[in-house]
């Protein structure tokens, strides 16, 4: 329908912006949820079906005012959303040597961020008893990430809520899934040396092992998503889905 919209969290992200573009060309309305930069979305941003909201998911207040304030005067009905910000992790060292600020800043704004988020979005589609979300988890959660801990555990938390959920607002004829990379063939230019290094070190190895031997692409992420979030699905909900090449 005309007025029906779907949201992306982190779209200004590797994935988040992909997913902007293919949804927005597609003439959907498309609510794009950044924080800081929006560089990605310069070509999409001028069209009349694309919005954005400027917000830290960790500010609730913020996102809930700018969010309801944008529904006011589109009268745009949301009813699917693709949550893909994350907060990745960035000091590299083992959880006993890890800074206790940097494993609260990823657990804050991954698990508080998707609850926020959730807490937003969740009541809206309950008024039109129907929604389709997605939430971006990571292969992480079941293999771990040495020195990437917080990371890894946030990513498990991604993945019991969204089952969490599943459940609880299945009498709303909300659906609700985990989408779980492993790894993913990205723009690096923007990461700092040592993260690229970390990355290079990792893959490496990781891509080795995987049966298909590459990384995962933008397409291969959003062919499954696309069919979680349409019509056609109605009965899968709270499960993970693992996006690995063959590689459990
Ligand atoms: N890339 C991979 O290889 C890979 C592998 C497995 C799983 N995944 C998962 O796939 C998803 C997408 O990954 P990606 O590579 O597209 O990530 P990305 O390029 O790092 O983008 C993440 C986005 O999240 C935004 N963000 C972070 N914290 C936020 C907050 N508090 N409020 C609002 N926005 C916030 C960032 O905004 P700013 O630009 O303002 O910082 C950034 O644009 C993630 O959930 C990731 O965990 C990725």
């Amino acid at each position: 329908m005309e007025n029906n919209a779907i949201i992306i969290s982190g779209a200004n992200g590797n994935v988040g912006s992909y997913f902007a573009r293919k949804f927005a060309d597609k003439q959907d309305n498309v609510i794009l949820i950044i924080r800081n930069k929006a560089d990605r979305l310069k070509d999409i941003l001028e069209k009349p079906n694309v919005k954005l909201i400027q917000a830290d998911l960790n500010n609730f207040t913020l996102l809930k005012s700018k969010f309801q304030q944008l529904l006011k005067e589109t009268k745009w009905q949301p009813e699917k959303i693709i949550h893909t910000a994350t907060v990745r992790s960035h000091d590299f060292k083992p959880l006993a040597e890890t800074d206790p600020q940097i494993w609260q800043d990823i657990i804050q704004g991954n698990i508080i961020g998707t609850f926020n988020l959730l807490r937003v979005v969740i009541p809206v589609f309950r008024k039109h008893s129907y929604g389709k979300i997605i939430l971006f988890g990571s292969n992480v959660s079941r293999i771990g990430l040495p020195k990437g801990s917080a990371y890894a555990a946030s990513k498990s938390a991604i993945a019991n809520i969204s089952r969490t959920v599943a459940a609880e607002e299945a009498k709303n004829n909300i659906i609700i899934n985990t989408v779980s990379p492993g790894p993913i063939k990205i723009d690096e230019s923007h990461f700092s040396e040592s993260y690229r290094r970390f990355r290079a070190e990792y893959y490496k190895e990781k891509v080795k092992n995987i049966p298909l031997k590459r990384s995962a692409t933008f397409e291969d992420l959003f062919g499954l998503s696309n069919f979680l979030l349409s019509k056609e699905n109605s009965y899968i909900t709270g499960e993970e889905f693992f996006i690995t090449g063959g590689k459990l």
